[in-house]
C-alpha cells in the first residue's frame, strides 16, 4: 500500500483507532464511480441517497438543480454528507459537460429504457444518473446519455423509490468495480494527492480548533 506523503500533525492528538478507521475508509473510496441527481429536492430522498452513496464508498456526488434547490434531512443523512464531496450545477448540460470532460460515461436509470444494467459494459469511469420522483429523467439527459437502463420490476407499482433505484444500481456496479480493483491489489481508486487532502479534512472532524494546532506546528498547507 502506498504510504502517505507525510505524517499529519493532527495525528498525535487523535486516537490511533480513529486514524486507522479514517485511513481504511479513505483507501476504499471510489473516484471512478459517481452519482448524479437530476432535480431531486425531497429532503428525505436527498438524505437517503447521500447516505447510500457514502456507504458504498463513493466520494463525489453531483447535484443538478434545473428547477429546485438542495435541502436535506439530517435525521436520514446521519452526517453522511460531511464525508462526501458535493458538486452543484444549475443545468443538466453543465453537469454532463463537466463530467464528460473528466472522462465519465453517463449511465442513466430510466423507466423508458429497454437495456438492463447487467447487459451494459462498465466504463472505466461511470456516472450513474437518477431522476426526480415526479418527472423522472429529463429528455435532455436522455439525449446526452451514453447508455440508459431499466431496473426490472415484477409488481404493480410503476417505479422504485429513487434512493432504492440508486441502491440497486450501486449494487450492480460497485462490486464489479471493486473486483477489478482487487485484481490489481487495490481497495479504492482515488489518486494519492486527493486522498491526502481529504484525509487532512477528515482528521479535523470532531476537533475544536484544528487550524490552531496546524499553525502551532507550522503546517501552513490549506485544507480544502
Ligand atoms: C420514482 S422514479 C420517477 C418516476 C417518474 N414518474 C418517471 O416516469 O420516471 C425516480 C427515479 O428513480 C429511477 N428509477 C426508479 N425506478 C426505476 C426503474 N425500474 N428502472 C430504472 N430507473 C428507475 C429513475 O432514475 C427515476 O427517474
Amino acid at each position: 500500500m502506498e504510504p502517505w506523503p507525510n505524517l499529519d500533525v493532527l495525528e498525535q492528538y487523535i486516537a490511533p483507532a480513529r486514524v486507522d478507521r479514517v485511513d481504511g475508509v479513505l483507501r476504499s473510496r471510489l473516484g471512478s464511480v459517481t452519482a448524479v441527481f437530476e432535480d431531486i429536492f425531497d429532503p428525505h430522498n436527498v438524505a437517503a441517497c447521500v447516505r447510500t452513496c457514502e456507504a458504498y464508498g463513493l466520494q463525489d456526488l453531483h447535484w443538478i438543480f434545473n428547477k429546485h434547490s438542495m435541502r436535506t434531512s439530517s435525521s436520514v443523512a446521519k452526517s453522511a454528507d460531511q464525508w462526501v464531496d458535493m458538486h452543484r450545477y444549475s443545468s443538466t448540460t453543465d453537469a454532463v459537460r463537466e463530467l464528460k470532460s473528466q472522462g465519465f460515461a453517463i449511465l442513466v436509470s430510466d423507466l423508458q429504457a429497454t437495456d438492463t444494467l447487467e447487459t451494459l459494459p462498465l466504463p472505466a469511469k461511470t456516472a450513474i444518473v437518477v431522476g426526480n420522483a415526479h418527472d423522472g429523467i429529463s429528455d435532455e439527459m436522455r439525449q446526452l446519455a451514453d447508455a440508459r437502463y431499466i431496473l426490472p420490476m415484477w409488481g404493480f407499482v410503476q417505479s422504485y423509490n429513487l434512493s432504492v433505484a440508486l441502491a440497486l444500481t450501486l449494487q450492480g456496479v460497485v462490486p464489479r468495480r471493486r473486483n477489478e480493483l482487487a485484481q490489481r491489489g487495490l481497495s479504492g481508486d482515488l489518486p494519492m494527492d486527493r486522498m491526502w487532502q481529504i484525509r487532512r479534512k477528515w482528521l479535523e472532524f470532531g476537533m475544536t480548533h484544528p487550524e490552531l494546532i496546524r499553525r502551532q506546528h507550522g503546517d501552513m498547507e490549506p485544507t480544502l
